[in-house]
């Protein structure tokens, strides 16, 4: 804690602090819309060190698990109340064939998975340890089907196979597998990427499979339907919402998927740690880009579902950076900074100011691939500053958003400014708020105003995520060096609460 407060001494006695506050308004007159849950959503792809050697490291393992899934991995996310969780992919879903990974393990094929790092792939974690892995989380499961090189039958199979109770072959065959009762999966993916790794279709194709997929997965078994996704636009290909929205009847359709990565170049994406104020500056261009994108999709969208019947689904999202030195390139393992938790601060607070329409979303991706929230070493286990910031913002799940007003002030780099502030705010059902802040500047501290308008919260408790430097991270040596902390005497003073935002923090209040 010693150190803590030295370290917030040091921002203010090294960073400028702005003159002016920045005044935020908080309208409860204005609450309409539920922060659906799921937008704090995760994913796992068979990739890299993600399922193997990550959650999974199987039921012989020194390291203590349920199933073969280590236990401090599961508890991590538990303790995060994880909504859901997307599998098997991403790119690797559009190769993988379900039934590859069901039976005797010692039984199922080998194969290669091509997208990442062309490993063989034993298919020794499969639908059974997936969706049992969701039960004990909690979390409800996310499947990505196979449309790029499976078939119509077996994706209706794969549904059969998970949520039919009855007598059927596929789930006869489930029960053969050890599992009577079905698992009612609810959410599917109909395939990943169609217009790249998932076939390379034109959207008028694609649009055209998906019909096709759609009509013959069963909806019978799952109370209110399956929830069925399309696969969405990468960042701003708006002829590809377009022409979903245009040719896939509303009846058929609960999602349409939208991918979005803060990268900076794709030819050379910077170092994950080492990165310049430069690199920094354009990866927080491209999270605040997520705000542009959500709004000119949905309003295309809107055009053609005036009702907003169907939701938009950010199923992928997050930093992405070269990988880490001395690692495969096609594992995509990189290390988790400050600049990270920006990421996350700013994006969330995104999602919740749309969650009229963003009804769900999904962290790219959980463990040891991309901006995970967990990193492991063999038997260590870190959490990463993404991983605080998703426990920070945590209560916003389900809760009523609290619309925001804010003219933030700016954080400049050459010729180019981006908002310095982000925020959201919102209510659960015990009248608790939560108000997330994020001042995004390099080196600039600003003190923010919060005007609770008509609300009657009567006290406050902050809690802050920083460092000393945008790079600093946890590691294997010091896993604790970033973890959020209480910032003391910040209090309701007349309606109002005034906090300074060091450089790069994320600040959560919890008001009662
Ligand atoms: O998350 C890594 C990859 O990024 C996914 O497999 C793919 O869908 C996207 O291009």
């Amino acid at each position: 804690m010693i150190r803590y407060f030295l370290l917030l001494g040091f921002f203010f006695l090294s960073h400028t602090i702005t003159a002016q506050t920045t005044q935020i308004l908080l309208d409860e007159d204005q609450v309409t819309t539920t922060i659906n849950k799921h937008i704090y959503g995760h994913f796992a792809e068979h990739l890299g060190r993600n399922i193997y050697n990550g959650f999974f490291v199987g039921d012989t393992s020194s390291i203590p698990n349920t199933a073969g899934v280590r236990n401090d991995i599961i508890n991590a996310l538990k303790e995060l109340n994880i909504p859901n969780l997307r599998w098997p992919g991403g790119c690797f879903a559009d190769t993988y064939h379900w039934k590859d990974g069901i039976g005797p393990k010692g039984k199922r094929p080998k194969i290669v998975n091509t997208w990442w790092g062309g490993v063989t792939e034993d298919n020794s974690f499969g639908t059974h340890d997936f969706l049992n892995l969701c039960e004990t989380l909690g979390a409800a499961p996310y499947l990505s089907g196979n449309v790029g090189s499976g078939t119509v039958q077996e994706l209706a199979d794969w549904v059969q196979y998970t949520n039919f109770k009855g007598t059927s072959p596929m789930s006869d065959l489930r029960r053969e597998n050890g599992r009577d009762e079905p698992w009612s999966v609810k959410f599917w993916g109909i395939g990943n990427e169609a217009w790249g790794c998932g076939g390379n279709m034109r959207p008028e194709y694609y649009a055209d499979i998906y019909r096709t997929f759609a009509t013959f997965m069963s909806d019978a078994d799952v109370e209110g339907g399956l929830y069925k996704i399309a696969s969405g636009a990468s960042n701003d290909d708006y002829n590809w919402t377009e022409v979903l929205m245009k040719n896939i009847p509303l009846n058929m359709l609960q999602g349409v998927a939208l991918h979005h990565y803060s990268v900076i170049d794709w030819k050379d994406k910077g170092p994950d740690v080492n990165f310049t104020e430069e690199h920094y500056f354009n990866t927080m261009s491209e999270a605040w880009l997520m705000d542009e994108l959500i709004t000119k999709h949905v309003a295309i969208m809107d055009k053609y579902d005036p009702e907003q019947k169907v939701d938009l689904i950010v199923d992928e999202w997050g930093g992405w950076y070269n990988v880490q030195e001395g690692t495969n390139p096609g594992f995509l393992y990189q290390q988790n900074t400050m600049r990270d938790a920006m990421i996350a601060g700013v994006t969330l607070n995104i999602f919740n100011n749309h969650a009229e329409r963003v009804q769900m979303a999904n962290l790219a991706q959980t463990v040891n691939v991309l901006q995970a929230v967990i990193l492991t070493e063999e038997e260590k286990m870190i959490l990463t500053p993404t991983y605080h910031v998703m426990h920070m913002y945590k209560d916003h799940m389900g809760a009523e958003l609290i619309p925001a007003s804010l003219s933030s002030p700016t954080y400049a780099f050459k010729d180019r400014t981006l908002p310095a502030i982000s925020v959201s705010a919102s209510k659960n059902e015990k009248g608790e708020g939560l108000a997330s802040l994020v001042n995004i500047a390099y080196d600039e501290t600003h003190v923010v105003t919060l005007d609770l308008g008509n609300s009657d919260f009567k006290s406050v408790t902050a809690t802050i995520l920083t460092s000393q430097n945008i790079q600093d991270h946890n590691d294997f040596k010091v896993p604790n060096r970033i973890k959020p902390v209480p910032l003391q005497d910040v209090k309701i003073k007349k309606g109002k609460i005034e906090v300074g935002l060091p450089p790069y923090s994320v600040v959560v209040l919890k008001l009662k």
